[in-house]
């Protein structure tokens, strides 16, 4: 008689799995060996992709000359300025077509790297509506991708989104694939020490944000808390120095990995409703992501602080505001206290109505916050659109 296996049911989605780009370099300096990781991509023709800003300040032409010793055919797409809109992006991928380019470099902030990075997954795709609406998913990558991140922010460099705004319908949306992490990210501190205070604050505070989010997020796992967890004590003992100093390349680098080690607790346990907040004041409001972010977070953690104790807790000793092992009850207060001053200390703003924001339309970013499922299903807390509208009254006040 012979005896039958029975095979468990095996779904993929109750998996766990860690994604990072094939290959990250990251050092001061490390930026001017680009063209060593160009030759080894074996590339033949090149788009460049940045913003304006960067352009104005002599990034652009400084990666130039560092191809320049390669002798490729290279062209340029800096027509970005503000965060990208899925517009700009099918004018970017125009470009590369045209081109031919069968590598993209990306350097910038947020902005230009989830362009760049949409641009090389999306080059060869036919139908870039259905990709941009979500309906269909993005394959395989056949550009070549390099990112040099020049913020500490969003560590767009190590993660599988790019985000862009629907400028018909007012509202912010991601894209999600494997094939937004690009074959190379060079991550140099040296690159941020351009940094305006405000950018410095607003994306800094955003990769902070990215660490705590992933950190009590449900696909949290052992593996992406580790590297929120470093993250967040980076954060704490570097953000002042890096706003205040700029030059201050010491906190620059400390604040690099923070970004980069936030991005990769992101990229792989996701974030919750600070960012499902966040998406309408930037698709309606064009509030930067990362002041957004800062603003919503000490309201969004009052309310869903309760149902993840354990975690502020353990957050409150990462920050250094002490043990609450024996009262947990007190832990959320702290950190949400933390949040707010942290505010005050690096000069953003503290209400919703500071940024221009109408108090009628409130309504109206709830309902559109309360359809972000993708990240609230990943929040330790379900918030109901009654909610969520509270938090952003709360925002508004700044109470
Ligand atoms: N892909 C992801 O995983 C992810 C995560 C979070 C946010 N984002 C997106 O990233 C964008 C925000 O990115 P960001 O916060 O890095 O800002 P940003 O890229 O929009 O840049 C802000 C400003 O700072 C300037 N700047 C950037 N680096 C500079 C430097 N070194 N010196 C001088 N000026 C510099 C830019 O020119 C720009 O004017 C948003 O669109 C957001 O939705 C993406």
């Amino acid at each position: 008689m012979s005896m039958q296996t029975i095979q468990p049911q095996v779904k993929t989605e109750d998996f766990q799995d860690f994604f990072m780009p094939g290959y990250v370099r990251f050092g001061v300096n490390a930026n001017l060996t680009l063209a060593e990781e160009v030759t080894k991509l074996d590339a033949r023709k090149i788009t460049l992709i940045s913003d304006k800003g960067l352009e104005k300040v002599g990034v652009v032409q400084k990666v130039l000359d560092l191809l320049a010793p390669l002798d490729k055919d290279i062209t340029t797409f800096t027509d970005i300025s503000g965060e990208p809109s899925f517009d700009l992006l099918a004018h970017s991928i125009d470009r590369v077509r045209r081109h031919e380019s069968d590598m993209i470099i990306g350097i910038g902030g947020g902005s230009a790297l989830d362009v760049a990075k949409a641009t090389a997954a999306l080059a060869h795709e036919e139908d870039l509506s259905l990709c941009f609406s979500g309906q269909k998913s993005i394959e395989t990558r056949n550009v070549k991708c390099i990112l040099l991140p020049t913020t500490s922010g969003t560590g767009s460099e190590v993660t599988m989104n790019a985000i862009f705004g629907d400028e018909e319908q007012e509202v912010k949306r991601g894209l999600v694939s494997q094939s937004l992490l690009p074959d190379v990210a060079i991550v140099d501190p040296v690159l941020t020490l351009s940094c305006p205070p405000k950018v410095t604050a607003a994306s800094g505070v955003d990769a902070f944000t990215h660490a705590l989010e992933s950190y009590v997020a449900e696909r949290a796992t052992p593996m992406t808390k580790m590297y929120a967890e470093k993250a967040m004590k980076l954060f704490a003992a570097n953000i002042p120095k890096a706003v205040h100093n700029g030059k201050d390349l010491e906190a620059r680098k400390q604040m690099s990995w923070v970004s980069l080690l936030a991005g990769v607790s992101l990229a792989n346990a996701g974030v919750g409703a600070v960012h499902a907040l966040a998406y309408p004041l930037g698709g309606k409001y064009h509030v930067e992501h990362g002041v957004a972010n800062a603003l919503l977070m000490p309201f969004v953690f009052e309310v869903i602080g309760q149902s993840c104790m354990e975690e502020m807790v353990e957050v409150a000793s990462f920050l250094h505001l002490g043990d609450f092992t024996n009262h947990p009850h007190q832990a959320k207060g702290a950190v949400v206290h933390y949040l707010y001053e942290l505010l005050e200390t690096l000069s953003l703003p503290t209400s919703l109505s500071e940024l221009g924001i109408q108090e009628e339309d409130l309504p109206l970013l709830a309902k559109q916050a309360s359809k972000v499922d993708r990240l609230l299903s990943n929040t330790p807390y379900e918030l109901t659109e009654n909610q969520i509208l509270k938090i952003y009254e709360n925002a508004y006040r700044g109470q």
